[in-house]
């Protein structure tokens, strides 16, 4: 396994829950960032779906040491340049061409393709991704399929997210193949934009709590 695909699955290890965060204003970034660390979660997965994503990942890189920030939804080479530019520390997509596994295969950053199938579990194989986010995870099965690919695939280990919530990722995270989930749960895009920290920070302890 590359250097590259052992620090990404020692930091899904150590990690565990990743909050998946839609941030849409700028400042929102660092209180937001800084209530999850509060509680427990290191790991942020801030996705490229708003204008201020990129600044919002940039913003919490900077001023908020505690985290580990990746940078999510992550569609082409281009967002994988955005994301190693602002300082990410890993990345991930909810899909995967071609184009994409070869950029990422070429950087220097750890990078979680997401899969929904055998047959895109194995392009990510091919291309030496052995640690892949399961995405959309419920919607395609839930538990039973990541079991199921446990059978042919024993060496990957997934992140889950879609549909992963405060009542099932205990039972995620009790999969041997599961490394990690991620989820909107913790902070959904709403109660972001109501700065609610202290909700925020609440959710992330129960979550921290889900394990040792
Ligand atoms: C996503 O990319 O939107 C994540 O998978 C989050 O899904 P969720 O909102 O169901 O947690």
């Amino acid at each position: 396994m590359s250097d590259k695909q052992q620090a990404l699955r020692d930091l899904f290890f150590a990690c565990r829950v990743i909050p998946v965060l839609t941030i849409a204003r700028v400042e929102d970034a660092v209180p937001l960032a800084e209530a999850l660390v509060a509680g427990g979660l290191a790991a942020l997965e801030i996705t490229l779906r708003t204008d201020a994503a990129a600044r919002a990942a940039r913003a919490i890189v900077n001023d908020v040491p505690g985290a580990i920030v990746g940078v999510g939804t992550v569609l082409n080479a281009r967002d994988l340049a955005v994301a190693e530019d602002i300082g990410a520390r890993f990345a991930l997509s909810p899909g995967a061409t071609p184009a994409l596994l070869d950029a990422a295969a070429a950087g220097a950053l750890p990078f979680a393709p997401g899969v929904a199938t055998a047959s895109e579990a194995m392009a990510a194989m091919e291309r030496g991704f052995h640690t892949l986010k399961l995405f959309p995870a419920a919607q395609v099965g839930g538990i039973s399929m990541a079991r199921a690919l446990g059978g042919p695939f024993p060496d990957l280990r997934f992140c889950p997210t879609g549909g992963v919530s405060a009542a099932n990722a205990a039972e995620w995270l009790a999969e041997p193949n599961v490394i990690a989930v991620g989820g909107s749960w913790i902070a959904p895009a709403a109660d972001i934009g109501a700065g609610a920290w202290d909700t925020i920070a609440q959710r992330a302890r129960a979550a921290r709590a889900l394990w040792g």
